[in-house]
């Protein structure tokens, strides 16, 4: 695919404390999965709320390629009418998924077990990420695949008429493949079972359920097994996207960390395996109020307040990686700007994400004159209290957080920091640099 044109970015401190009420885009892994259960259901789903960043508009366009109809109306309301589980047909191209390793993964559950022939292929950051972590559960159904060297895209995929229901212990903590497994076993008789040793993001869990599939979660001493009754009629429902914790990410950090912001961020999901970064940020004395906590379309979510505050340090355990995985970038900016040594720890998922984000946070932060070490798979910060040197350029790797990241840090550091790219925050939080500098950040 065309790579977009470039765009440096530059941020420097605010003139003034940032200010307002906000709100943030839908959240991208519940749009990405209200738009595919939306095309494997009888009937019309309408969705509200939804994510329009590139990433989810992959998705769109390749459950229009896979014969569903999506369309939205000028309110905003996305409609997808479903052609029932089995029911999707052939693509007649190649489908392009972008920036998203979401949208392919969970996409090779999907087409595993239904029979028809599909080709997938995405820009020059997903055709680095690994693939083998799909493939190999999913090759079990019967469906086949045939990728490059090193499971990476572009990949070929034969789907099966006759799945087999899969019964696999996800090795790796990851949402996406215990979803491509699920997916694979909407269309596969019988019961589909998924281990994962630590508890990830349930969203697919719980939008199955939604749409009326039978789905039983266990939690034992080895983590959660999850049972699916394939070949359910899944039923078009209704999806209210709650806005995304991974984009309210950004503005939250930012408001603790210029002084005297106060800021609040309206309508944010709050789904406990979410809210890692949550957690920390207490930790560190944030402060953060959250009020008028609610259900939203089968999602807890709530309203943060938060502002300008001194935070110290923390030491961050692996368990928490899987409640907080696309935060460790805004965390990483947090924690230099705190007082004292933060240890974040147990990173290896950040090495496979849209870049290497372990090490691309650690060179945003060098590049600002923040002291780091990695070792093994932990990132240690030294905190400079409040005022890192800034004045540096962040190569972003065609990473959308690691752009964001490097943004708030310059509205704390001493000097601007630049970002070389912001092309890719449009993947998940369109309309970013206007919604900060309409609380009064400076993004040029
Ligand atoms: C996602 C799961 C996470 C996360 C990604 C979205 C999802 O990836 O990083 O942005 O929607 O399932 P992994 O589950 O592979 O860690």
């Amino acid at each position: 695919m065309t790579h977009p044109a470039p765009t440096p970015l530059t941020s420097g401190k605010p003139a003034e404390p940032l200010q307002g009420s906000i709100a943030v885009p839908g959240d991208k892994s519940i749009s990405h999965r209200a738009l595919m259960f939306g095309a494997l259901a009888v009937g019309e789903t309408r969705i509200t709320g939804l994510l329009t960043g590139e990433d989810v508009l992959r998705t769109a366009a390749a459950m229009r390629a896979l014969g569903a109809v999506v369309a939205h109306d000028p309110d905003g309301t996305w409609r997808v009418a479903g052609r029932g589980i089995g029911g999707l047909t052939e693509p007649d191209d190649v489908l392009d998924m972008g920036n998203s390793g979401t949208a392919a993964r969970l996409l090779c559950g999907i087409l595993a077990s239904h029979p028809l022939f599909a080709v997938m292929t995405g820009d020059a950051s997903l055709r680095r990420r690994p693939m083998r972590r799909v493939i190999d559960p999913l090759t079990a159904t019967g469906g086949r695949f045939s990728a490059r060297e090193g499971g990476r895209l572009p990949l070929a995929i034969q789907g099966v008429q006759d799945a087999m229901p899969l019964d696999y212990r996800v090795p790796v903590p990851s949402a996406q493949v215990k979803s491509a497994v699920l997916l694979a076993g909407l269309n596969a008789p019988g019961v589909t079972r998924v281990e994962e040793p630590e508890a990830t993001r349930d969203h697919s869990e719980n939008m199955l359920r939604h749409f009326g599939a039978s789905v039983r979660v266990e939690t034992t001493g080895a983590g959660r097994i999850i049972h699916l009754h394939g070949q359910p009629e899944l039923k078009a429902a209704d999806v209210v996207v709650p806005g995304d914790p991974s984009s309210a990410a950004f503005p939250l950090v930012a408001a603790l960390l210029v002084p005297g912001s106060r800021v609040t961020i309206t309508g944010v999901g709050l789904n406990p395996l979410r809210t890692g970064l949550l957690q920390c940020l207490d930790e560190m004395g944030a402060g953060i109020v959250i009020r008028n906590r609610r259900i939203e379309g089968g999602e807890p979510v709530g309203d943060i307040d938060v502002a300008g505050v001194d935070l110290r340090a923390a030491d961050i355990p692996p368990d928490r990686a899987p409640s907080m995985i696309d935060e460790y970038p805004i965390l990483a900016v947090a924690a230099a700007c705190a007082t004292g040594t933060s240890r974040l720890r147990g990173l290896k998922e950040l090495r496979v994400k849209e870049s290497d984000r372990l090490e691309a946070t650690a060179a945003m932060l060098t590049a600002n004159g923040v002291r780091i070490e990695i070792e093994a798979d932990d990132l240690i910060i030294h905190g400079n209290g409040a005022v890192p040197a800034g004045g540096g350029t962040v190569a972003t790797h065609m990473d959308h957080r690691i752009a964001m990241s490097a943004l708030v840090l310059g509205m704390a550091a001493s000097q601007p920091v630049s970002a070389d790219d912001g092309a890719f925050i449009d993947t998940s939080f369109p309309g970013f640099v206007a919604l900060m500098n309409g609380i009064g950040a400076r993004i040029a």
